[in-house]
């Protein structure tokens, strides 16, 4: 969360920042700024409140530059505010700073070092900034001496990616990170830095990773990377294959209505990186014949990553018969399970950056156990420090909410399940034809995508106006319930609840209201029965209740019917009209759905 970006050595410096910002913006947009120098003795410092395009208005035609910092924000400390906006300047007007992360020891830095001082903000940022002026001046130290020693002093707990500018060297950016993703894209005579490179993508393709506790010295010309002992390292740059147009919104409205929209294209995608002309599953031996060590299985990750490793944990058990359990990342942390004498970590991440998640990795790499990061974003950090990852192969995910992914994680759990269980010799996993199966997902979510109109149509009548709702199954329908309810919640701000159906009766349905909307997930034959029944339930209390039935087990009266598909794969269907009805509610009560309040996509502070 928050996105920062930098250049050097281009003339347009203001455009190229304010572009890359917006690409960023899914990683916070509660505020902007820019900082511009033109070299030729001018600099301009603009900030604003509100989204990119906000700070774009009060850009004026004067404001250039061929260097600069900018920052988009997602508030941890103080409120969202022109003040707390970065860049943070220093009070003698020398030091220009934009970061992202949390300083945790920026009280006692306060007040051991800078009592004299009338702070502009509330944020932490600013205590860095002043401290760096501060250091400079009273002990004469150069500007990379005097970063480096407000670094040496920053407290372990802290996260961050900075960046730094000195007027009196306006070429120079000084970079450094801790936690916090951060990467230099090389150019012909110019460079960039940015905290994801879809942001520079219309800059540059290569990329230079800086590791934590490293200072980057960036000019138009030259890139130094010094390492903690003040050793200057070589670092070749990677190659980003992504394509600039793949992160645009092209004909679509919103990018999630895009992102649901292309699940089919990215189920194709996943049985081409996987599975050979001849069927055979392509995934590294090494790492089979670590997850064929391990006794139990345990699936690591937040929010709606969480959500697809517990129908992973469906799929494991089931597929491979190993214990698999799933765990809340942020919960795991600081009060992790008695673990089994071998257990084998699975973490799923879209962004590959979130720092709960990260948290646990760096823990279990402490303990010495090997793990597979699941991510959509290469080279990403979980990526780094896992031992293996295999990656979704689904394009860049940009609205906050996430969909495409999590049907890609539940995809790729799959295709890996049924490896795992055919190398385990375990009966439905030899038959389990996954390439086949996820053809026919694709062929299903077609289908579904293709109707748009009765969505919005439910959307309209059951969900616009309400204060709650409730979506509810059992089994591998309740997985999808919690992911149903996570994605109207996050969207459209209806308090929403994912339900295991027969739990109801057991004090919630104390909530159900004349009109509640109840939105059934019925796609398991043994559990369907049971789920109708719950729905009569609330039916009696006066809910509105909408069943989401698979084909062969609907009735009369079911509002959405869902192709079928194997009994394991059911989740990649039965969330698509979930997703579908949280976008248009969304619209409907007239809230950005690529946007909403309060969050950020890659949350990179614990
Ligand atoms: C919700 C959503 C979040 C993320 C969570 C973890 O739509 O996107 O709940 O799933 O913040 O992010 P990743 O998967 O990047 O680790």
């Amino acid at each position: 969360m928050c996105g920062i970006v930098g250049v050097t050595g281009r003339v347009n410096a203001v455009e190229i920042l304010l572009n890359g910002l917006q690409r960023l913006e899914y990683r916070g947009y509660d505020s902007a700024g820019i900082y511009v120098n033109s070299q030729d003795g001018k600099e301009y410092l603009v900030k604003e409140k509100g989204r990119i395009d906000d700070l774009r208005a009060e850009i004026g035609k004067e404001v250039h530059g061929s260097s600069g910092i900018g920052h988009t924000r997602w508030a941890t400390h103080g409120v969202p505010s022109k003040e707390n906006a970065h860049p943070h300047v220093s009070a003698d007007g020398r030091y220009f700073l934009v970061h992202n992360g949390v300083i945790g020891n920026f009280a006692q830095l306060k007040a051991t070092y800078l009592q004299d001082i009338t702070f502009a903000s509330d944020t932490d940022t600013e205590v860095i900034v002043q401290l760096i002026a501060k250091f400079a001046k009273e002990e004469n130290l150069s500007t990379k001496e005097a970063f480096k020693k407000v670094i040496s002093l920053v407290d372990e707990s802290s996260s961050y990616s900075f960046l730094l500018m000195d007027n009196l060297e306006p070429e120079t950016l000084y970079v450094a990170k801790n936690k916090s993703p951060l990467l230099i894209g090389v150019g012909d005579g110019f460079n960039v830095v940015c905290s994801d490179a879809i942001a520079m993508l219309d800059q540059t393709h290569d990329f230079i990773e800086l590791v934590d506790g490293e200072i980057v010295i960036v000019k138009p010309q030259d890139v130094t990377i010094e390492d903690v002992t003040g050793r200057v390292i070589k670092r070749a740059p990677f190659h980003v294959n992504t394509d600039a147009s793949e992160v645009e919104k092209g004909a679509y409205p919103y990018y999630m209505l895009k992102e649901i929209d292309e699940q089919p294209g990215v189920m194709r995608s996943l049985i081409e990186h996987y599975v050979s002309d001849d069927g055979t599953i392509v995934i590294d031996q090494s790492l089979l014949d670590s997850m064929k060590q391990a006794d139990r299985l345990y699936i690591v990750a937040a929010g709606t990553s969480y959500h697809a490793g517990l129908v992973g944990k469906e799929l494991f058990e089931r597929l491979t018969q190993t214990p698999t359990e799933v765990h809340v990342a942020s919960e795991f942390g600081y009060n992790p399970p008695l673990l089994s004498k071998k257990p084998f970590f699975i973490f799923l991440t879209q962004s590959g950056e979130t720092a709960d998640s990260r948290q646990v990795l760096s823990q279990i790499n402490e303990w010495g156990y090997e793990s597979l990061t699941i991510t959509n974003v290469e080279n990403s950090t979980l990526s780094r420090e896992a031992t293996f990852t295999l990656l979704l192969y689904a394009g860049p995910e940009i609205a906050v909410a996430s969909t495409k992914a999590y049907t890609a994680q539940i995809a790729l759990e799959a295709i890996l399940a049924k490896k795992f269980g055919e190398i385990k010799q375990v009966a439905i996993a030899k038959s389990f034809d996954v390439a086949h199966e996820l053809t026919m997902v694709a062929n299903g979510m077609q289908e579904l995508v293709d109707e748009k109109g009765q969505y919005e149509q439910i959307a309209a009548n059951a969900l616009a106006t309400t204060r709650n709702a409730f979506y509810i199954g059992r089994a591998i329908d309740y997985d999808v319930a919690q992911e149903a309810a996570l994605k109207l919640k996050e969207v459209s701000y209806v308090q929403t609840e994912g339900f295991a159906s027969g739990e109801l009766k057991h004090g919630t349905i104390a909530l159900i209201e004349e009109g509640t909307p109840v939105i059934a997930i019925i796609t398991e034959e043994k559990t369907a029965k049971h789920t109708r029944s719950n729905t009569q339930e609330v039916l009696a209390r006066g809910a509105n209740v909408i069943n989401i039935a698979s084909r062969y087990l609907s009735e009369d009266g079911d509002q959405i019917i869902l192709p079928d598909v194997h009994p394991l794969l059911t989740p990649l269907l039965s969330i698509v009209p979930c997703q579908l009805l949280a976008y248009y509610t969304s619209l409907q009560r007239g809230y950005d759905v690529d946007k909403p309040r309060n969050l950020a996509k890659s949350v990179t502070v614990e």
